[in-house]
């Protein structure tokens, strides 16, 4: 039935004395599930109810879900109601043969902590619960599940700390914890114990420590997203076994995807997406809104695969990597609200990709580059609260000459000195032409004399008549 216009209720009796073994409605718009309506589908095998528009209460719509049942899938609905059964398990326990299970944005709810049975299904491959209202930590189980490969538990309540159970799942390509309330630091395992790992997002959790080093053994990763934690200290700096990111990935090589509809929710170009990642590729690192500190690494711009650098409100400080150049496919570099001081490298002038570019509120300083990519940003707050910055698309630099805050310091002490000399020059040149003027004319000369003589007659004889004048009253 799937990709039609179906609405209203979905037929209660379905599985009526048949032996109906797949339901496929994805992408109707259905209205509701009675509860029980799976409640005789004992063949049932796989349930798809992808975006329709189904308000129900899931866990009552099955009486005991079918033991064959290998995928369920129900993304994108109104699905409310607890995922527990009285004794704190999920209501699927029975059905072992689960392979995938997507209940991803409903409003589904419950405290997992309790239930092992999740992280022990043999078969399950690809889990997503992601934006439901699920808490609770997940459970440290010694026999775990080997098989998992996409983990998605985005956008709930989950807390702990990063999820030990996870070390034996050696096939995981996706993990998305972002949006939670998970805490602690990033284990030093994760990198041996998940070689295959592509899509890292642990963004907007509560983790802190620093980034181990051993995250850069992971050879496949393409997408590490640690925004908005509480990271501290400084960014690893080796990356040359991070061949998954000093790689070009091309377009539709899809073959890491489970699930068409998987999707992953990121920041990009300041927006944020669902990205869906069987249509497209993506290479990317946010450590935007942490606490790291020291420079940025230069093994960074070895990463030539980059199209995505986020590390925005940081305390990064030192300079830009001159060779930021080398990043050539990279489309989008935010570097902003940190200390980075000294000049924008020419360099980033040649990313001929770059469409987003923020370096606001830094110590930055010196002419912007005039590389014709970076004359593709008008928008001058993108340069903001950087005091020494200039050119376009700021005001013109005063001295063109002037390539850093060095050079204006001492072009102002050289100002300061030509003043003086200036005034010197002047004192001396006046000087000249007052006496010079005199002595080398003669004329002149006599001019002067004459009149500085009648000058002193015109007192003298002031003089004396005053001197009479007074001599006379006394008499
Ligand atoms: C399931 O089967 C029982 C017994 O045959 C029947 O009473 C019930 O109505 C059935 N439920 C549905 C939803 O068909
Ligand atoms: C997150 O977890 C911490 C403890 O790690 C707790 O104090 C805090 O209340 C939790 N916040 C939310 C929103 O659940
Ligand atoms: C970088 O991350 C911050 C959040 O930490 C976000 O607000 C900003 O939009 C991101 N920059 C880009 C260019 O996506
Ligand atoms: C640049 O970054 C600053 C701080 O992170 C932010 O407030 C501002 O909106 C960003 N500007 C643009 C144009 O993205």
């Amino acid at each position: 039935m799937a990709k039609n216009s179906f609405s209203g209720v979905f037929p209660p009796s379905i599985c009526a004395g048949g032996a109906l073994v797949t339901v496929l409605a994805a992408y109707n718009g259905f209205t509701s599930l009675r509860s029980m309506t799976f409640q005789n589908c004992t063949t049932l095998e796989h349930i798809d109810f992808t975006e329709n528009k189904i308000v129900a209460d899931l866990m009552a719509c099955f009486g005991k879900p079918p033991e064959q049942l290998r995928g369920l899938t129900v993304s994108n609905n109104h699905l409310y109601g607890t995922l527990l059964t009285d004794d704190g398990e999920v209501f699927l326990c029975n059905s072992t043969r689960l392979s995938l299970l997507d209940l991803s944005n409903n409003a589904l709810n419950g405290d997992l902590s309790n239930s092992k049975c999740l992280w022990n299904m043999r078969h399950l491959e690809f889990m997503d619960l992601s934006s439901n209202s699920l808490s609770g930590v997940v459970p440290f189980l010694a026999t775990p599940n080997r098989n998992l490969q996409s983990l998605h538990l985005a956008n709930n309540h989950f807390s702990g700390a990063f999820p030990l159970v996870l070390k034996k799942s050696k096939k995981l390509i996706t993990l998305d914890l972002g949006g939670n309330n998970f805490s602690g630091g990033i284990p030093s395992w994760i990198s041996k114990s998940l070689p295959d790992l592509r899509f890292l997002l642990l963004s907007s959790n509560m983790f802190d420590g620093i980034i181990p080093s051993q995250i850069l053994q992971f050879r496949q990763l393409q997408l590490l997203d640690l925004s908005k934690n509480k990271f501290t200290g400084r960014i690893p700096s080796n990356f040359g076994n991070f061949t998954g990111m000093i790689q070009e990935q091309k377009n539709g090589n899809s073959t890491y995807c489970y699930l068409p509809a998987e999707q992953l929710r990121i920041v990009l170009k300041n927006e944020g997406y669902l990205y869906n990642f069987t249509i497209s590729f993506i290479v990317g690192m946010d450590l935007s809104s942490n606490f790291l500190s020291q420079e940025i690494p230069k093994g960074l711009t070895s990463l030539v695969g980059l199209r995505y650098l986020n590390l925005s409100r940081n305390h990064l400080s030192g300079g830009i990597p001159g060779d930021v150049g080398n990043l050539a496919l990279l489309e989008s570099l935010d570097l902003s609200e940190n200390q980075l001081s000294g000049e924008i490298p020419p360099s980033l002038a040649d990313l001929k990709a770059l469409g987003t570019l923020n370096l606001s509120t830094n110590g930055l300083s010196g002419r912007i580059p005039t590389g014709s990519q970076l004359q593709t940003f008008p928008d001058p707050s993108i340069y903001s609260n950087n005091p020494g910055l200039c050119g376009f698309p700021l005001q013109d630099c005063v001295n063109p000459s002037a390539s850093n805050q060095n050079d204006m310091k001492q072009d102002e002490d050289m100002e300061t000195l030509w003043l003086y000399c200036f005034v010197v020059a002047g004192v001396i040149f006046g000087f000249w032409l007052y006496w010079g003027m005199l002595f080398c004319k003669e004329t002149w000369r006599h001019v002067f004399y004459q009149y500085v003589d009648s000058m002193q007659d015109k007192v003298i004889t002031k003089k004396i008549a005053a001197y009479r004048a007074s001599k006379l009253r006394h008499e």
